[in-house]
């Protein structure tokens, strides 16, 4: 679903840049260690910060991003103008990815998963793309801080079936993936390395 205005405003500001690059992105970074380039994927891409790390920061050669929200993708579209040959932009829904199977070597996820209602299919169509041996970085916003009363008034989330850390581990498992390594943060942020098994 699309963010409210309240959740826009916050996604669009150098706070939460200086955020997702100092801390969200360094965390899945130590946990799961940079890519050897290749070829990234990052779903629900917002403006395109996550991009522009993932490219920056674990040295894939190229990344595709996309987003629900056109107008994010002006935003994104502008910001890596200068690198337009290494990353591809669109408008999507990450229930339904379009492109083949098993084509790329990282999938990533800055905090998109919690805003579908259906959340479980992501995790089936990460899989899908993911080369085998491929990983997948996540950080997510667990449902005990969804449905505290600030959040819910101010933001705009899916209230039904929402996670905590043991429900996404379980279900990445559940999907085919194989969980690496998971970390959380006042019971309300979590961090998730998965990988493509190798034979799958
Ligand atoms: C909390 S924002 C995070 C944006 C960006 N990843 C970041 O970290 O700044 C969630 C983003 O997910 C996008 N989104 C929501 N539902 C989506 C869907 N079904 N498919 C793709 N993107 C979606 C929203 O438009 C929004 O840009």
């Amino acid at each position: 679903m699309l963010l409210n205005r309240v959740e826009f405003a916050l996604m669009n500001n150098p706070v939460r840049a200086a955020i997702q690059r100092r801390f969200e992105a360094a965390r899945l970074l130590r946990m799961g260690g940079p890519l050897q380039g290749g070829a990234a994927l990052e779903i629900g891409c917002g403006r395109g910060v996550g991009a522009e790390l993932i490219l920056d920061l674990f040295g894939a050669d190229g990344v595709d991003a996309f987003d629900l929200d056109p107008r994010m993708i002006v935003r994104a579209r502008e910001r890596l103008r200068s690198r337009a040959s290494r990353a591809r932009f669109w408008v999507g829904d990450a229930t339904s990815i379009p492109v083949p199977d098993s084509i790329y070597d990282a999938v990533f996820d800055f905090g998109i998963i919690h805003h579908l209602p259906r959340w479980r299919p992501v995790l089936a169509e990460v899989k899908r793309v993911l080369k085998p041996g491929g990983r997948f970085y996540a950080e997510e916003v667990l449902g005990r801080f969804i449905q505290q009363p600030i959040a819910r008034r101010l933001l705009e989330h899916p209230q039904s079936d929402r996670f905590d850390r043991e429900v996404f581990c379980a279900a990445l498992t559940e999907s085919g993936l194989e969980l690496l390594r998971s970390e959380e943060l006042w019971r309300s942020f979590a961090w998730f390395v998965a990988r493509k098994p190798a034979a799958a």
